[in-house]
C-alpha cells in the first residue's frame, strides 16, 4: 500500500527535488501548484528522473494546478483522491511566494497568499481527517539583532513581511496543534539558505522575474547574462567584510524532509520547529571563489553597498535535527556550485 502524500508547491525549488526523493521511496504524490511562481514543466523532469529508479514509479504522480486560496478547488482534490485507492495521510506544505524584497513592495499579496491558502488548507486537512504535515519556513523568522548561530529557542522578530507570514503561520499550527493536541503531527522546519541543484541538472533553482537570491545571480554572471556580480557590503564584521550565510544543498534538503516525514510517521502526535542547515558560515568571497574554482571560470565583481534588511551572519545551530533525525546534510560548498552551474548551463533559460 504506497502511502499518498499531498505536496503543496511540488513545481517549486524545493519541492520538486523532495518529490524526486519520495516517488523513489515508494509514496504515492499528489502536487497542488499555482505555478505562480514555478513552471508546470518541471512535472516531466521529475517523471524523466523517476522513469530510471526500478521501481518506475512514473504513475504515482497526479497534478493539480490550482490556487490553495480557492477553498472548493481544495476540496475537489482531496474528495477526488481520497475516492481513489489510497486517502492523502500528509502534506508537505512548501507553496508560498517566497521574495523577502517583493514582499517588502507587496505585503498584502503575501499575507493574502500565504496566509489564507494555509488556512483553507488547513481546513479541508481537518475535514478529511488528514492531520500530519510539514510546513516550509525560514531563517528569516529570526531576531537576528544580537546572534549569528541560531537554535530554535532564539528568539524571533522578522525584518520584512515575507518573514512575517512564516512567523504567523508556525504560530497558528501551534494553535491549531494545541487545540487537539492527541491528533495532530506538525513539523515547522525552518531553512537557512538552500542552493544547488539535482544532479543530474533537469532540476535547479528558475526564480520567476528578476532574481533576488545569490545561486541564480551568480549563474547569470557566470553565464554572461550580467557584467559584475553585486557584493551587498564590504564592511560587515566578519573576517572578509562580507556576509556569511548557511548554505544547504537543496538534495540535502529534501533528504531531510524525507527523514522528519518518516519520524512524524512513524511517530506520536507533536508539535516541532526544526533549523535545516549545515552549521557551517560561507562569506560571499569565499562563495565566490568556490565557485570560480570548481567551474573553471571567473566571476568578476563589484562591493557595493549593503542590501536592505541584510544581517552579517546568519547560521543554524543543527543540533535537533542531528539528535532527533539521526541526519546531517552530506553535500559539500562545491557539489552546490558545480550542480547549480550544470543547471544553468543545460537551462540557460531556465524551464
Ligand atoms: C545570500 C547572501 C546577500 C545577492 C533569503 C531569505 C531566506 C531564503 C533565502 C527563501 C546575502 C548576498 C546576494 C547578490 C550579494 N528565502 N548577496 N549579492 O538574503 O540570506 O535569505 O533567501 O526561502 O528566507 O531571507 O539569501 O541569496 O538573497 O543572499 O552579495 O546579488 O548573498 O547579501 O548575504 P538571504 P540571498
Amino acid at each position: 500500500m504506497k502511502k499518498k502524500i499531498l505536496v503543496t508547491g511540488g513545481c517549486g525549488f524545493i519541492g520538486s527535488h523532495t518529490i524526486t526523493l519520495l516517488l523513489k521511496i515508494g509514496f504515492q504524490i499528489v502536487v497542488i501548484d499555482s505555478n505562480i511562481n514555478s513552471s508546470i514543466k518541471v512535472l516531466d523532469k521529475i517523471k524523466f528522473i523517476a522513469g530510471k529508479y526500478e521501481n518506475n514509479p512514473v504513475d504515482n504522480l497526479n497534478f493539480y494546478k490550482g490556487d490553495l486560496r480557492d477553498f472548493n478547488f481544495l476540496d475537489s482534490v482531496f474528495k477526488k483522491e481520497n475516492q481513489k485507492d489510497e486517502q492523502i495521510i500528509f502534506v508537505i506544505h512548501f507553496a508560498g511566494l517566497k521574495s523577502v524584497s517583493d514582499s517588502n513592495n507587496l505585503p498584502i499579496n503575501y499575507w493574502d497568499n500565504n496566509i489564507f491558502g494555509t488556512i483553507n488548507l488547513i481546513k479541508i486537512m481537518e475535514k478529511y481527517n488528514c492531520r500530519s504535515i510539514i510546513f516550509s519556513s525560514s531563517a528569516t523568522v529570526y531576531d537576528s539583532k544580537e546572534i549569528s548561530i541560531f537554535k530554535e529557542i532564539d528568539s524571533t522578530y522578522p525584518l520584512n513581511p515575507y518573514g512575517n507570514t512564516k512567523l504567523a503561520i508556525e504560530k497558528m499550527l501551534k494553535d491549531v496543534f494545541e487545540s487537539s493536541s492527541s491528533k495532530w503531527k506538525i513539523a515547522c522546519l525552518r531553512y537557512f539558505n538552500p542552493v544547488g541543484a539535482h544532479r543530474s541538472g533537469l532540476l535547479g533553482e528558475d526564480p520567476k522575474g528578476t532574481p533576488n537570491n545569490i545561486f541564480p545571480i551568480l549563474n547569470n554572471v557566470a553565464a554572461g547574462c550580467e557584467k559584475k556580480f553585486k557584493v551587498f557590503g564590504g564592511d560587515w564584521e566578519t573576517e572578509d567584510g562580507t556576509c556569511i550565510r548557511d548554505y544547504i544543498h537543496v538534495l540535502d534538503l529534501a533528504e531531510g524532509h524525507l527523514k522528519i516525514l518518516e519520524h512524524l510517521l512513524n511517530g506520536p502526535a507533536k508539535f516541532l520547529i526544526m533549523n535545516i542547515g549545515t552549521g557551517k558560515g560561507t562569506s560571499v568571497l569565499q562563495l565566490i571563489k568556490t565557485f570560480e574554482e570548481v567551474n573553471d571560470l571567473k566571476i568578476p565583481f563589484i562591493i557595493t553597498k549593503r542590501r536592505k534588511g541584510d544581517r552579517g551572519v546568519i547560521i543554524a545551530d543543527n543540533k535537533l535535527s542531528k539528535e532527533m533525525l539521526n541526519w546531517v546534510p552530506k553535500m559539500t560548498l562545491q557539489d552546490m556550485c558545480r550542480d547549480a552551474w550544470k543547471w544553468k548551463k543545460l537551462n540557460p533559460k531556465g524551464y
